[in-house]
């Protein structure tokens, strides 16, 4: 699709509107860095589901009209429109940023009839060869030096360029490789790291999404989408961090979560009875592994019916979780949006006297198999339905439920894709299955954010599947259903960096792999690797060898423990890093290239990560391995176990034999820790130790009662801690409002 010839434009307070011979064209000045492009190609109005109110901040551009277009002058950017809407943007002193390729796709030839036709006998996928231009297209200029960092939870490494990928939220129950175009999430924000220079696009649209970073063609990028707009917001900054800051700004930040959320959490697919999760519970607190939840899956409900128990296999409704939560236990369930086509089932007649079920082009309620069997989709983007939704969580909230996971939202069905023309909503604009699939599930985790907060008060814990951009607000995410493959294992680092760096501060990977059998070596290694990682749970699936480390061996027990033990000790620093988003936008675990950005070294390393900018993280993800080699960026680092002192900018071999994770930490650290305890709340944590490396630094550290919302009434407390280069410490209170701490001791680094 073209727009042809520019005719003239005309200001509109915060952007301007561009009338072509073809059509017309706007673009909006969001703020000094946040600029968005948009060519209504199928509605004029359109609201985003990602990005929530109102975002525009007060700014100052200046528009000319040139031979072809207008050039707009702002305070951090210049940008030129052209004919055919082709974008300029350039820095003050006029370098390039990004601009729009001008040629035609060199769209490689499809494969002959005759070849295609062999492919498909032998089982592959040819329609993955056929590539066309797309409805809603845009290419960008690339150079060879361009690397692509983001989109979520896609499968491969940190750098994208040179692959495809595609934004269609799917089930995938086989092996996550490389080569896999799209997972279940939809996260349609990238951040483009240049020679000298970075930005970021987030291409705001919901339908099925394309993304080539330079597959097809070394000179362009391209994406594409089905149907809706083009349309898409240029992030400026002059680091990484600044496009996050920025992208977060937009479509919203990770909320502070509840601390024993951060906690370890132990889960199976096929924990059939109550005394299966009885054994699992006390086998926790027997073995001394801390533990907040053994999760219920959907083994619980009566018949897959969601917003039901079972009493039959799992007792009386809310005596199981009543009797655990004496030990500690907090009770976390699944639920799935199929809700089962049943006369007489109560959600199911609510749904249908309320008409809140997606139906077909036809006006008849769609059904679909899922677990329950033959079932109804509700239509969660309508807010009645939504808060029907939210509502029906009382049925949890009442058995003692602290949080919900959310599944098969993208929405999975057994008897094939929905399709196109099933009808849903967004808001009250009625539309098909094309444009809600991607934001199925934001709708579904916005529903179930509200009612939990709403009926517990609490900040809720939502753990989805599948999301949009912007999900971060409500959910936290885990990768799906993984297997217990050493590639899996590797890949957690770039998939849960991506995921940070995409808005997803909290955000985890099946512990020990979901799908196929696990073995002491890599529960060991992955234990190892996912210390940090921000949600941290231990899941399998139905059939699989059994993953509660005790069904090892006593090794594995006890390096299983020893992981599990130093997460506890690091809550505290990992909750401050959590506060700190809130601000930044900046995730957890983070690619090294994220705060060493001119380093090479770390623009394609995918086997390491950094916890914040204090903690370097290399674990051993190698079968077999007992050696590590890894990259220590600029600056001087000390090795958490044996106080080494190293000079950075090189490379070291570490000795990690099982049960040895490489962990570093930078000079100048405070570090706060917690004493270990067997789950949060046992013992209250009125002792603060810090951890100290040589040399001056500060930091700060955020207390509150890790549960509600009296933060936002002032009550908490901010420390700042001062450290000199002789290591004495001072603390000031930046903020106090909440009950201190009786002790704050410190430890240094070298034992
Ligand atoms: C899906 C989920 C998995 C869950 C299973 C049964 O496969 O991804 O985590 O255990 O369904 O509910």
């Amino acid at each position: 699709m073209r727009l042809g010839k520019f005719k003239d434009y005309s200001d509109f307070g915060n952007g301007i509107e561009l009338r072509y011979e073809m059509g017309k064209a706007n673009i909006y000045y969001i703020s000094d860095e946040i600029v968005r492009f948009e060519i209504p190609w199928q509605m004029d109005d359109y609201i985003s589901v990602a990005v929530e109110g109102d975002k525009f901040v007060p700014c100052e551009y200046e528009c000319r009209e040139s031979k072809d277009g207008v050039n707009i002058s702002g305070k951090k950017m210049n940008i030129k429109v052209g004919e055919d809407f082709s974008v300029e943007i350039t820095d003050k002193a006029g370098k390039v940023i990004v601009c729009d390729y001008k040629g035609n796709r060199m769209i490689p030839e499809t494969i002959s009839e005759k070849s295609m036709k062999q492919l498909t006998e032998e089982g592959h996928d040819a329609s993955a060869f056929v590539r066309s231009e797309y409805k809603v297209q845009d290419l960008k200029r690339i150079d060879k030096e361009d690397l692509f960092y983001g989109l979520g939870d896609k499968t491969g490494y940190l750098n994208k360029r040179e692959y495809y990928f595609e934004n269609w939220n799917s089930d995938i129950p086989s092996a996550h490789t490389e080569a896999l175009p799209a997972l279940y999430k939809s996260i349609p924000f990238f951040i483009c790291k240049k020679k000298t220079s970075v930005y970021g696009l987030f291409y705001d649209n919901t339908y099925h999404g394309y993304f080539d970073f330079g597959k097809e063609n070394g000179d362009y990028f391209v994406y594409g989408a089905d149907d809706g707009n083009l349309n898409y917001y240029f992030l400026y900054g002059e680091k990484m961090s600044d496009v996050i800051r920025n992208y977060t700004f937009l479509t919203g930040r990770t909320p502070l979560p509840q601390l024993w959320t951060l906690g370890y959490h132990q889960c199976r697919w096929g924990y059939e009875s109550a005394s299966d999760i009885r054994e699992v519970a006390y086998g926790m607190r027997k073995y001394r592994i801390p533990c907040e939840s053994v999760q219920y899956d959907i083994d619980y409900m009566d018949n897959f019916k969601v917003f039901t128990w079972d009493e039959e296999y799992y007792e009386k409704k809310g005596k199981l979780m009543e009797e655990l939560s004496h030990e500690g236990f907090k009770p976390v369930v699944i639920i799935d949006p199929g809700t089962k086509k049943e006369a007489g089932y109560f959600m199911y007649d609510e749904g249908i006297k309320n008409g809140y079920f997606a139906t077909d082009a036809d006006g008849v309620v769609y059904v679909n198999k899922v677990w329950p069997g033959d079932a109804t989709f509700p239509d969660f983007g309508r807010k009645e339905v939504r808060d029907w939704w939210a509502d029906s969580h009382k049925n949890l909230t009442d058995m003692g439920v602290m949080a919900v996971w959310n599944d098969m939202n993208e929405p999975a069905s057994f008897e094939g894709p929905l399709p196109d023309d099933v009808v849903f909503h967004i808001g009250d604009r009625k539309t098909d299955h094309r444009e809600v699939h991607n934001v199925y599930a934001h709708f579904m985790d916005m529903a179930t954010f509200n009612g939990m907060k709403k009926l517990t008060g609490k900040r809720p814990l939502v753990i989805t599947r599948a999301c949009y951009a912007g999900t971060q607000k409500y959910a936290a995410v885990w990768t799906g259903d993984n297997q217990s493959l050493w590639a899996h294992l590797q890949m957690l680092i770039p998939q849960l960096c991506s995921l940070g760096i995409s808005g997803y501060a909290l955000a985890g990977t099946d512990i020990g792999g979901f799908g196929a059998n696990s073995n002491s070596e890599l529960m060991c290694r992955w234990i190892e690797a996912a210390v940090f990682s921000p949600f941290f749970r231990n899941h399998s699936a139905k059939g699989t060898r059994a993953q509660e480390p005790w069904k090892f061996n006593d090794e594995t027990t006890d390096i299983y423990r020893k992981y599990v033990e130093l997460r506890y000790k690091f809550l505290p620093y990992i909750y401050d890093l959590f506060y700190r988003g809130q601000e930044t936008g900046l995730p957890i675990m983070r690619p090294l290239v994220l705060h060493y950005e001119d380093d090479e070294n770390t623009f394609n390393l995918n086997d390491e990560f950094l916890v914040g900018e204090n903690i370097l993280v290399s674990p051993v993800v190698t079968q077999g391995a007992s050696k590590k080699m890894v990259y220590l960026p600029e600056g001087t680092w000390y090795d958490y176990w044996t106080g080494e002192k190293h000079t950075g900018k090189t490379y070291i071999i570490k000795d990690a034999p099982l049960g040895v994770c490489p962990i570093y930490i930078k000079e100048g650290s405070i570090i706060p820790m917690y004493d270990q305890v067997q789950y949060v709340g046992e013992k209250p944590y009125n002792k603060l130790t810090l951890l100290l490396t040589p040399g001056a630094g500060k930091y700060v550290h955020y207390q509150d009662n890790g549960e509600d919302y009296k933060f936002i009434d002032g009550e908490y407390n901010l420390y700042e801690f001062s450290k000199d280069e002789a290591g004495n410490i001072s603390t000031e209170m930046l903020h106090e409002g909440y009950e201190g701490y009786e002790e704050i001791a410190t430890e240094n680094i070298s034992h």
